[in-house]
């Protein structure tokens, strides 16, 4: 009996190549899965590209308020950046793709499952790793990993197929879903070459940017975006509004050579307007209202956090647990932030909350300060004591004194 397959599809040359190259080498019955992440692919075309192909069945699967709600949403409450920089937009979708794909394998009584990862990236990690979690019985095939041809071979081998190839309508490698694009290969391979514009399609470029900034007022309840200008907004439109209104200001390009997890470093350039304006206005709210030491602490988190998702581990129960101080964090950071856009930059200038901690009658230098200034002495006289007694001792001791002759010295010029 041929086995049958469940392959996560896209729709371009690697997964198209897949359905014939599963049929061929595997015997197998192919079912595509194609998720909608917000990706703003044609999806009617997918799936008629896949039966073209010849796979049995095809499912379009809209996952995007589930993305936003389950994977994109605590990525924001994480202020998640992976090395200070990158929004995680493709390794968020990785694990939903992966478990959807399950989901349909297990319906369909597939024995195994596929995806179109090559072995030098982060994503076959992300696949494999959620799949096999989810379900150790289904074999993970990942024919790119294993075939080894060449972008042209695999062109010589589609058209041998009968697949029809599409003009390639770009030199690099993408990957988007609501979240952000992520752009690969061609002329970005040299980390020295400047993108070139044509790499970027959701931001026009800063220099063209228009002269008068906008601003946009984006509302939280409880670590969640939820406003926009004082307008409930659902999740899905709130992020496709501030993806436009930040694109158009220039808001969210991201150039920076990536450490992968299997070690290769890379050059990375990332469209994410959103995803950069929302965070950095959650940040901000959150130092309106969280403890210095809750800031700190949470800050160890989050790079973990980041790190756990970025390295396909989204399943691995410590980034539950992370995520239940995250959300005893978040239940005060409810407020309203003001973002500034210009010329490419999205600057936060505004914010407050019912839970501010900020005290402007302990802050101010103003009259009518209620902060003793009296006890400031008590304290620094504590806070220092340590670094005094050590400074004391010989070593440090020492060099405190030759401070003290240059200072004398310098007064008796
Ligand atoms: N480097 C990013 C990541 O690991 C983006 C990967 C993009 N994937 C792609 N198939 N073009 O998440």
């Amino acid at each position: 009996m041929r086995r049958t397959v469940a392959l996560a599809f896209s729709g371009g040359l690697d997964t198209s190549v897949c359905v014939k190259w599963l049929q061929e080498k595997y015997d197998a019955e192919v079912i595509t899965v194609t998720l909608d992440l917000g990706q703003r692919d044609d999806l009617d075309e997918i799936e008629r590209r896949s039966k073209l192909i010849g796979a049995r069945s095809h499912y379009t699967i809209d996952a995007k308020e589930e993305f936003v709600r389950d994977y994109v949403f605590p990525s924001v409450a994480a202020n998640a950046l992976y090395e200070g920089k990158y929004p995680l937009s493709t390794a968020l979708g990785r694990p939903l793709i992966g478990k959807k794909l399950v989901e349909v394998a297990e319906k369909e009584g597939a024995t195994a499952v596929a995806h179109g990862c090559t072995g030098k990236g982060n994503d076959q990690v992300r696949m494999d790793v959620t799949v096999r979690a989810m379900n150790p019985s289904l074999e993970v095939i990942a024919p790119v990993r294993e075939w080894n041809m060449t972008r042209d071979q695999e062109i010589a081998y589609a058209q041998r197929e009968g697949i029809p190839v599409r003009a390639s309508k770009s030199i690099y490698s993408v990957d988007q879903n609501l979240w952000g694009r992520s752009i690969e290969s061609g002329p970005l391979e040299d980390p020295y070459t400047e993108p070139p514009p044509d790499v970027y399609e959701w931001t026009v470029a800063p220099e063209e940017a228009p002269d008068v900034p906008g601003y946009v007022e984006l509302g939280f309840e409880e670590g969640v975006p939820t406003k926009v200008d004082g307008r409930p907004t659902r999740p899905l439109e709130l992020v496709r509004h501030v993806n436009e209104l930040a694109g158009s200001h220039g808001v969210g390009r991201i150039d920076h050579v990536e450490d992968r997890l299997v070690g290769i470093k890379s050059r990375e350039v990332y469209e994410c307007p959103a995803a950069l304006a929302i965070i950095d206005a959650h940040r901000d709210l959150e130092k309106l209202v969280l403890t210095r030491h809750e800031l700190d602490f949470k800050a160890q988190v989050e790079r973990q956090w980041a790190w756990l998702v970025y390295s396909g581990l989204w399943l691995e129960p410590l980034r539950t647990a992370l995520d239940r101080f995250i959300a005893a964090t978040q239940s005060r950071v409810s407020g309203t932030v003001k973002v500034k856009m210009y010329k490419g930059s999205a600057s936060v200038v505004g914010r407050s909350s019912d839970n501010s901690i900020y005290d402007v009658s302990l802050s101010t230098y103003n009259q009518g300060s209620t902060f003793d200034q009296k006890s400031a002495v008590g304290f620094i006289e504590l806070w220092g004591l340590q670094s005094r007694v050590a400074a004391g001792m010989t070593g440090s001791g020492e060099r405190q004194q030759d401070g003290h002759k240059r200072t004398e010295a310098k007064e008796a010029e």
